[in-house]
């Protein structure tokens, strides 16, 4: 099988990036393959505290493979059920922090909505372009984009295909932060050293409880933020969190 993607252990950091560089990461079956079982491996990993998406300086991912699909029948897809897998992402209990330079179009632009922070370089391009196919998006984008921005936007971008700059991305908040061009990895890099300085059994608490917002009424959610909230006082983390604060020194975190 070809070596679609690259992986890395930086510190308690696990990197996985997109190795399609001469088609611009465009997402493959065997790509995607490799993609979910690499974050999963990193996931179930003891030592690792955090994940880091990313691609290359030309392009995050420039969406699905078009060739892949381009004479699959409705059944062909049906069965392949492609996308049906990518679910594995949003159940991964660690933070995922994309690192996007280029272009995140389609399948890619998905796939950086699967991760938890986004940091973009100001010359990052995004978009919806499946409408120019004459598909829509598959992956969850109609549904992840219209809850990131609301809903004039979300048609806006799906309608129309057009492509927005990293500040336009950003004012509709689509993405968390963006950085000067040549400093989009070192700046995601960065916010991942100070997740792995934090709580870990917090940071993963944390993570799910902003999920549940996209999955629950208010009063529903606000009851699970509760629980989970109480929950971490059976941590040695929180008592080390708390004490740290008390002493006036750094926290340091062990994860139990
Ligand atoms: C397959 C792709 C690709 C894609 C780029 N390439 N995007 N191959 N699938 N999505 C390939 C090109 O064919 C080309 O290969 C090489 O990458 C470089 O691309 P160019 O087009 O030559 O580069 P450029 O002129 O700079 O244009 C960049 C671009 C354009 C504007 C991003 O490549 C483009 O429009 N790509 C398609 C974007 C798109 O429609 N994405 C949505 C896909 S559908 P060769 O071999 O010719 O050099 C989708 C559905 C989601 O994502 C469903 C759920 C996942």
């Amino acid at each position: 099988m070809a070596n679609e993607i690259k992986t890395e252990v930086r510190d308690h950091i696990g990197i996985v990036r997109l190795n399609r560089p001469d088609k611009l990461n465009a997402l493959n079956y065997v790509l995607m393959t490799q993609v979910i079982e690499a974050l999963e491996q990193f996931d179930a990993d003891s030592d690792i505290r955090c994940m880091l998406l990313t691609g290359d300086e030309r392009a995050f991912a420039a969406g699905a493979d078009i060739n892949e699909m381009a004479d699959a029948s409705m059944i062909e897809m049906h069965h392949r059920n492609m996308f049906g897998r990518w679910v594995r992402i949003k159940n991964l209990h660690k933070p995922i922090v994309a690192a996007v330079s280029g272009y995140a179009l389609g399948g890619g632009c998905e796939l950086m909505m699967c991760c938890d922070i986004i940091i973009a370089a100001e010359t990052a391009r995004f978009g919806q372009p499946e409408i120019n196919l004459g598909i829509i998006p598959g992956a969850g984008g109609t549904q992840r984009l219209t809850r990131a921005v609301g809903k004039a936007q979300a048609m806006d971008l799906i309608l129309t295909g057009r492509m927005i700059t990293a500040a336009e991305a950003l004012a509709m908040g689509l993405i968390s932060r963006v950085v000067p061009a040549e400093q989009w990895f070192d700046e995601a890099l960065k916010v991942c050293r100070e997740l792995c300085q934090k709580a870990p059994v917090a940071l993963q608490l944390g993570k799910e409880t902003v999920a549940k917002a996209f999955e629950t009424t208010l009063t529903e959610g606000i009851e699970f933020e509760k629980k989970l909230f109480y929950m971490l006082f059976a941590t040695d983390d929180q008592k080390e969190g708390m004490r740290a604060f008390q002493e006036k020194r750094q926290a340091i975190f062990a994860g139990r």
